[in-house]
């Protein structure tokens, strides 16, 4: 690092991802790629991104270049363009890629019966894609692009990025003959997994923040994989995802009805209205608005949210929460609101719909069992709204909590992902709100905090200067670049805008 931000020569990256805002979105994985992959390339990184293409999705300078596969793998195409927003990228078609949703079959509600077969064809195809670019770097992001390392022979320089280990792509040992040479190291208690053969042959794994990376290697943490993490823990990274300042700042955000900054909080208001009318939960009085953004899963607690309305209509207060997934808790979130219909409203994921959740409430729930990083808290403290959160992984790393550090704190951290321990949180998160200068206190310190994408894709450059065997990182070795969590206040991220980066130079395009 020269000034320590431009690395010395372009390195060059492929940067593999099942999801990316504005191309294929299902969760946090969509906005963790988009946003590292922009700030990397702010930085003066040379991202080559690639993701499937689940089709219907048109790109801009379109070409299209067929991709040689193993034989009988059947054909596979790659798409090169642009998209406004992410800048160049290359969608890629391999059999059965082409879905209306990534994983799940609408009609079941339960994952497409052959997404193993899929995502594996996907990655001989991006495997052959990445022979052809010959790059410095390959970074790899959860099971669906893991497989890809088999096939890297002789291996390449590889990161593989976990942000969930709760998905690890366990298949038949019958698929072997759909991996790559290296296919032993996928062979795990007699079936295949994806993630365990990248973690396995990886040079660095990353996870999304410092206190999943410790809680994984702890006996029963890592999803069954602890002793494998356990046995990386020298190589293995935390570091928080950032969020986009264009995308949540309250000041930016063009979704609101109304714009707002710590100085004036008047369009805050006219967003809380604009929800309360959404959700049908009115009448605009000063009882507080609990706000919730998740996919219906386990990991998310929606159960234990449910189980907490009782409590939320007794002291007077309301709750939204906004996401799609599971359906045994969607009917779950339903049958409460029937139970509760003027405290609980759940209302289907929506871009719009969460933005107005994240900016409009007083406060905002994530009663997580485990959480990798978590991206609405963050989302939500630049919005003054307050996070009551458990005390797992990411969410632990952002949330700091305002009885425990009254001068520092951020929102409120329940010890135990349990309906006792999250309505205590909820209780202190009351009391503190209905007091109006503590209140303000603590919106203030969390709309004044920086969780841009510069600080960790600063880290990120660190790993891929460590994997290609430099010692000089920014900072230090990578080792000392993990603990990016509680930020100094109030640097906030002034560059917003975009760079489009055209496609990098590869011998075929040319
Ligand atoms: C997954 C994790 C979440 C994380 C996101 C992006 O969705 O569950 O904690 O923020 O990936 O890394």
């Amino acid at each position: 690092m020269s000034d320590g931000s431009r690395p010395i020569t372009p390195l060059r990256v492929v940067f593999v991802s099942a999801e990316a805002s504005r191309v294929a979105q299902v969760g946090g994985l969509a906005d963790a790629t988009a946003g590292l992959v922009n700030k990397l390339r702010q930085l003066g990184v040379d991202v080559h991104l690639i993701v499937p293409d689940y089709g219907g999705v048109e790109l801009d300078d379109e070409i299209r270049e067929p991709l040689p596969m193993p034989t009988g793998s059947g054909p596979a195409f790659a798409r090169h363009g642009h998209r406004r927003g992410l800048g160049a990228v290359t969608l890629i078609s391999a059999p059965g890629i082409a879905r209306p949703h990534p994983y799940l079959d609408p009609h079941t509600g339960q994952g497409w019966t052959d997404n193993n077969e899929r995502f594996l064809g996907f990655c001989a195809a991006a495997a052959a894609l990445i022979e052809l670019d010959q790059p410095d770097i390959v970074h790899l992001n959860d099971w669906h692009s893991a497989p890809i390392i088999s096939w890297l022979e002789p291996p390449r320089c590889t990161v593989l990025t976990i942000h969930n280990l709760a998905h690890q792509g366990v298949m038949p040992a019958s698929l072997a003959h759909l991996l790559g040479p290296r296919r032993e190291a996928f062979e795990r208690h007699g079936e295949l997994n994806a993630l365990a053969g990248a973690i396995t042959l990886a040079d660095l794994v990353v996870t999304v923040s410092p206190s999943y990376a410790a809680e994984i290697t702890r006996p029963s943490g890592g999803n069954g994989l602890e002793d494998l993490l356990h046995a990386r823990a020298d190589t293995l990274v935390g570091i928080r995802n950032g969020i986009e300042p264009d995308e949540w700042r309250p000041d930016r955000d063009l979704r609101l009805p109304a714009s707002f900054d710590g100085t004036d909080l008047a369009g805050k208001r006219a967003c809380r209205r604009m929800l309360l009318e959404r959700a049908g939960l009115g009448p605009v009085d000063n009882r507080p608005v609990i706000g919730m953004v998740a996919r219906l899963t386990e990991q998310k607690g929606v159960d234990i949210a449910l189980a907490l309305t009782a409590q939320v209509e007794a002291f007077g207060a309301r709750l939204v929460l906004v996401g799609d997934g599971d359906r045994t808790l969607w009917r779950h979130a339903e049958a409460t609101q029937r139970q509760y219909a003027t405290t609980m409203r759940a209302l289907p994921f929506e871009d719009r719909t969460a933005h107005l959740v994240v900016a409009g409430s007083d406060l905002l729930l994530m009663p997580s069992r485990f959480e990798p990083c978590g991206l609405p808290q963050m989302q939500a403290m630049l919005s003054g709204t307050i996070p009551v959160v458990t005390g797992v992984g990411g969410l632990r790393d952002t949330v700091i909590d305002a009885d425990l550090r009254p001068a520092a704190g951020t929102g409120f951290v329940a010890r135990d992902p349990t309906v006792a321990s999250v309505g205590d949180a909820l209780e202190r998160a009351r009391r503190a709100w209905a007091d109006r200068p503590r209140r303000a206190a603590i919106q203030q310190r969390g709309m004044a905090l920086d969780w841009s994408w510069q600080q960790p894709a600063k880290a990120v450059i660190g790993c891929y200067q460590r994997v290609r065997g430099h010692v000089e990182a920014p900072g230090g070795a990578p080792s000392d670049v993990i603990d990016l969590t509680h930020l100094p206040a109030p640097a906030r991220d002034r560059e917003g805008s975009r760079r489009d980066t055209r496609l990098p130079a590869r011998p075929m395009l040319r």
